[in-house]
């Protein structure tokens, strides 16, 4: 028996905020950030809105699309690391918002990666008896971002996107999952205020600790190495080819870091699926909203065989192989 993606959804919320925009409020242009990043826009949430708000009209539509009520869910997987509140878990928010009454509910912290992981823990449920897990991937970054700070704030969005996992017995479905993780990167991204390690206080406050920092130039060569280095054991796990994919749905991070990656798998562009120029990075939400996206423009068909790699903090990187 395998698992299966049997809908999918995506939500992102409606202000958009430009390049122009960002020109405003940093030292920055429209053509670094478009050079540097490939990022024209991004989406923000609205004041009140909050990570499980997105979960939630995310999660509907994929529920919709799989053609299944709340009720008949067994779990709720939300990939954050921007929940509504330290604790509860927001995917007990967004449990009680459906109504899944029957749903076990946590949430899953591995940053850019959690959906893939989600996905793979989604996949083992399955495979030991759950009939419909839920794995939502919901970002409201702009909470974390420092708005003073231009050598983070033109990278990231906000946005949510989810997916129906089911039982199936067909061809299609879940053929792998890989999950990877070095902590000893573990600063290379990092929000180092307002955990256990620095409570919050005024100090936190002070010097904008509450808010992530990136060491942008190190990770970029990190994740490029990462995202082929993991692509490459993926396919040489499943007996696969990079020509037998049929398309390759990679965390949108940057266009730069895509591109390399796409050149050293020689992965031509209609293989690649690419949004990040108009939601930036969206962390966890980034790989459902784009496979969202290819499903909706009819870049994934029934039958299609769909990559995906991840790389975010942590560090984590991640790949799956499905079936569609
Ligand atoms: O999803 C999690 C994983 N995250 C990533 O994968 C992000 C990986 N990193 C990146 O995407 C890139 O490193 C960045 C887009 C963050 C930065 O691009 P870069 O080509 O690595 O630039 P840099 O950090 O080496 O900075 C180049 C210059 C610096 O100026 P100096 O020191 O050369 O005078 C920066 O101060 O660009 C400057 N700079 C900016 N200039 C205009 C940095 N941010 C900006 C900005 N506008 N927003």
């Amino acid at each position: 028996m395998k698992a299966c993606i049997a809908g999918i959804g995506s939500y992102v919320p409606a202000r958009v905020l430009t390049n122009a925009d960002l020109e405003r409020m940093v030292a920055t242009s429209d053509e670094w950030i478009r050079e540097r990043t490939g990022i024209r826009e991004r989406r923000i949430a609205a004041t009140g809105e909050a990570c499980s708000d997105l979960a939630v009209q995310a999660g509907k539509r994929a529920l919709t699309a799989a053609g299944l009520a709340a009720a008949d869910l067994d779990m709720i997987l939300v990939a954050t690391c921007t929940g509504d509140y330290p604790l509860p878990a927001t995917a007990c928010l967004v449990q009680h918002q459906l109504g899944a009454t029957k749903a076990a509910a946590c949430d899953l912290s591995a940053a850019c990666c959690g959906f893939v992981y989600a996905l793979s823990v989604a996949d083992a449920y399955i495979k030991t008896g759950m009939r419909h897990v839920l794995v939502i991937g919901s970002e409201v970054m702009s909470a974390i971002t420092d708005w003073t700070d231009r050598n983070t704030c033109v990278l990231f969005g906000d946005g949510a996107g989810a997916a129906v996992i089911s039982a199936s017995d067909g061809e299609r479905g879940i053929l792998s999952t890989d999950l990877r993780s070095d902590g000893t990167l573990c600063e290379l991204i990092m929000v180092p205020g307002g955990g256990s390690r620095t409570p919050p206080s005024e100090k936190v406050i002070d010097e904008r600790l509450q808010y992530i920092k990136m060491k942008g130039n190190e990770t970029f060569k990190v994740a490029v190495r990462s995202l082929e280095e993991i692509a490459r054991s993926t396919l040489a796990a499943n007996h696969l080819r990079v020509e037998d994919i049929d398309l390759y749905v990679p965390h949108q991070a940057n266009i730069r870091i895509l591109k390399a990656v796409m050149e050293r798998l020689s992965l031509p562009s209609e293989k690649v699926m690419l949004n990040v120029d108009r939601y930036g990075n969206t962390s966890a939400a980034s790989i459902p909203i784009a496979l969202d996206e290819a499903v909706r423009e009819g870049r994934i068909k029934d039958g299609s065989l769909v990559m995906l790699g991840a790389f975010g903090a942590g560090l984590t990187w991640a790949s799956a192989v499905i079936r569609w």
